[in-house]
């Protein structure tokens, strides 16, 4: 190969290779990492990328400058010169995606082990998703299968992190198939009924981020978010001191009506004046007694009627099946009682 064609083929390399950093570095692809696994995560995302770039300039130098310099004259039908393989460059362009990829593996696993290793204290955090809410509960205590006591747990509908201390988020899904994930995190989990899975995080950088569901789990699956809050070490255990802790057995709030409606998701979905909440997916609350009149039932009987057993009677123009199904499993007789009590009572005040 003369020096020219040389020079030539390096000269394609160092603007494709430019086009590939602006491309990757001016539009801004990932939110800035909030933890320190997120940071690791991305490590990796700019080495995997930096290696693209690099083999995306070779292949497009060489794949322009073909183009270029052997590109046929309009007159020219005959066929090209017959060519034979090349052992050195095949073992070259072999041997380089070879070095390459395994670098990828061992830099992908020596952060997954980094990013899993939770260390000797970390703090527990039990997160509980339904449709269509998620809960963070503070204080659990394990119990055998992965499951949690959260009997004398602190409950917050946002996920309070202190700043630089190892957390473990403990899982448990209370119906569907949710998926955790919070995108300054860099890290997603499903969460799926029946098993317990965990995601270690170490969160570095003070802020406000989102909490997504990103498993369709039904139709109020978009408004399925919340937040995550990374305070200070300080405003944190100020935090965790204050409040009521929640007071009922098993991953559910205190047993007054209300207590009841709000644990139970039923904001999300149902407006309730009393409850403060305007979600538009079921059926307002606030005009139970026309709906039982519509129904043909007795208010209280309506009530209970379409809390364990949604489909019974359908409002007209929504849609049938959206109302989870289980209450009467997730919620004791005494919670169903008081939850009917509370909203009999707002209903009779005339709703609003
Ligand atoms: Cu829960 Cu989507």
């Amino acid at each position: 190969m003369r020096r020219g064609s040389i020079v030539q083929l390096a000269l394609f390399a160092a603007v494709a290779g430019a086009l590939g950093v602006l491309v990757a570095t001016r539009l801004h692809w990932l939110p800035e990492p909030a933890t320190r696994e997120a940071g690791r995560i991305h490590f990796v995302f700019w080495f995997v990328t930096g290696i693209c770039i690099f083999i995306f300039a070779i292949v497009a130098a060489v794949l322009g400058y073909a183009v270029w310099k052997f590109r046929r004259a309009p007159d020219d039908d005959s066929d090209g010169p017959p060519i034979h393989g090349h052992t050195g460059l095949e073992i070259t362009w072999t041997a380089i995606p070879f070095l390459l990829v395994t670098s990828m593996a061992i830099v992908s696993a020596i952060v997954l082990a980094k990013d899993d290793a939770a260390g000797a204290n970390p703090l527990r955090v039990d997160v509980v998703a339904q449709q269509f809410k998620w809960s963070f509960y503070y204080g659990c205590k394990p119990i055998p299968k992965g499951a949690a006591d959260c009997s004398k747990a602190k409950e917050s509908d946002i996920l309070m992190l202190p700043v630089n201390r190892s957390v473990v988020l403990h899982m448990t899904s209370r119906d569907v198939i949710h998926s955790f994930w919070v995108p300054q995190f860099s890290q997603k989990q499903d969460v799926v009924p029946g098993i317990h899975p965990t995601l270690h995080i170490t969160p570095d950088r003070i802020g406000t981020y989102p909490v997504i569901c990103t498993e369709l789990c039904g139709l109020g699956h978009g408004l399925m978010r919340s937040q995550a809050k990374v305070l200070s070490a300080a405003a944190f255990a100020k935090w965790a001191k204050s409040g009521p802790a929640a007071a009922a057995p098993g991953l559910t709030n205190g047993a007054s009506g209300l207590a009841v409606f709000k644990g139970s998701a039923c904001s999300s979905c149902h407006t309730l004046a009393a409850a403060g909440s305007h979600g538009t997916i079921g059926p307002d609350l606030d005009k139970l007694q026309a709906e039982a009149t519509r129904a043909g039932k007795p208010l209280a009987a309506f009530i209970h009627e379409s809390i364990v057993s949604p489909n019974a009677y359908i409002e007209p123009r929504y849609p049938r099946s959206v109302m989870p199904q289980n209450f009467a499993h997730l919620l004791t007789k005494t919670q169903i009682s008081s939850l009917v009590q509370f909203l009999v009572a707002s209903a009779k005040k005339g709703g609003k």
